[in-house]
């Protein structure tokens, strides 16, 4: 059980089925539930979670929404909070995300503006939405003029994780969770990255069954992914526009400006989230690296974490000039500058105005790591 402002985070492997228990410790005044999530989800667990919760009292209605980052959009939102209306949901009356970040993002902001805002909890069912997020409160939709621009921060009431659920996630969204597992592992501090090297060194990518309660145990590994992210969101919940130090929350977007520009320019279609994430760690550490910040086997002990996860989907055919132009517009700009995350070591992130970075520099470094 994770402490986080003011609902816990309860980590337990088979917890899906004593769902309803939990969400009665979670919300002492709601009657009914809607529950959220896709076909795929739901089909795998649903019937389980809804039997709980009714077992537990509560009146339970559901609503699937379609599948992948083209729903996290203004139509689905607008559908489903029509659902939560047909559904008669009152200010005490809570909905349940039941699925990754998609589904998660978007239920959470759904709540945020459904009567002013009514409470909600997290079933975050893939690695990403475990350790990311499920935690911390930001919510969103994606919009025709850019991926989450649209959103609140709105804190759930309780989030519940069930390890075993990773047993039926596809190995790339597998993947995707680790980049963002090595992200908060590296911003974080040596004992964090230790564990998380270690953990994947012994880990099968292709066999998450021997592991998920063995001896090298991914519920231990969440748990403390978790604290961490719980900390810096503990300590800077907002964001602070004006806060640049190394625990301001900026530094969980370590290798999100260029992953950003990745997605973007290629339509959203060829990387997962964390993949272009774990491509953007690499150049923002080979960036840390050509700026002097970072030493050469600190850079050494970053990439090699990164390609334990095996080949991440090819770049080389990229155009560096319209990266360039994507980072410009990165949506975490501040005023007109780019705030970059560099790294300085294990442990220490460093946040670097974009006008400290000569382009050349800049140019240099994505063409060494976009070409390998
Ligand atoms: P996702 O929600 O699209 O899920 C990935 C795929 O896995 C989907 O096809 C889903 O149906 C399937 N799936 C989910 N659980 C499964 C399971 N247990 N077994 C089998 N299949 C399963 O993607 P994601 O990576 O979870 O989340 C990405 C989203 O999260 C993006 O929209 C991103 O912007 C958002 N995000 C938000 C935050 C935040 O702080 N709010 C942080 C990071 C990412
Ligand atoms: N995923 C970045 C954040 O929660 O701030």
């Amino acid at each position: 059980m994770i402490k986080l402002q003011d609902y816990e985070i309860e980590i337990r492997a088979n917890s899906l089925i004593s769902a309803g228990e939990w969400a009665r410790k979670c919300l002492s005044m709601t009657n009914r539930l809607l529950v959220v999530s896709n076909q795929k989800v739901f089909g795998l667990y649903g019937e389980a979670v809804i039997k709980s919760l009714r077992d537990a009292g509560f009146s339970v209605d559901f609503y699937l929404i379609g599948d992948g980052e083209r729903f996290k959009s203004f139509k689905t939102l607008e559908q489903t909070l029509a659902k939560m209306s047909e559904s008669r949901l009152t200010r005490t009356d809570a909905v349940i995300a039941l699925g990754g970040g998609v589904v998660g993002d978007l239920t959470g902001f759904a709540a945020s503006i459904y009567l002013r805002g009514i409470p909600f909890l997290q079933i975050p069912t893939t690695l990403l939405a475990m350790i990311d997020s499920s935690v911390g409160g930001k919510t969103a939709v994606n919009t025709k003029f850019g991926k989450n621009i649209v959103g609140s921060f709105y804190q759930p009431s309780g989030v519940l994780v069930d390890v075993n659920t990773l047993r039926t996630l596809p190995k790339r969204e597998l993947v995707s969770g680790f980049c963002e597992a090595i992200k908060q592992s590296i911003i974080s501090d040596v004992k964090l990255f230790d564990c998380t090297s270690t953990f994947l060194a012994k880990f099968s990518l292709n066999n998450v069954n021997s592991t998920v309660n063995g001896e090298n145990c991914l519920e231990d590994l969440i748990a403390k992914q978790i604290e961490f992210k719980a900390e810096i969101v503990g300590g800077d919940e907002k964001e602070d526009v004006e806060r640049n130090d190394c625990r301001s929350r900026k530094i969980l977007n370590f290798g999100h400006t260029i992953a950003h520009s990745l997605e973007k320019v290629t339509n959203y279609r060829r990387f997962k989230h964390g993949e272009a994430v774990g491509i953007g760690m690499l150049a923002a550490a080979e960036i840390s690296k050509n700026l002097e910040l970072l030493s050469s086997d600190e850079l050494l002990l970053i990439n090699g974490v990164i390609h334990r996860l095996g080949r991440l989907p090819k770049t080389s055919d990229l155009d560096i000039d319209e990266i360039m132009a994507a980072i410009a517009f990165d949506k975490k700009s501040v005023g007109n500058s780019v705030k970059w995350i560099l790294i300085e070591k294990i442990g220490v992130p460093r946040i670097v105005d974009g006008s400290k970075i000569p382009t050349n520099l800049l140019k240099k470094s994505l063409a060494k790591v976009f070409s390998s």
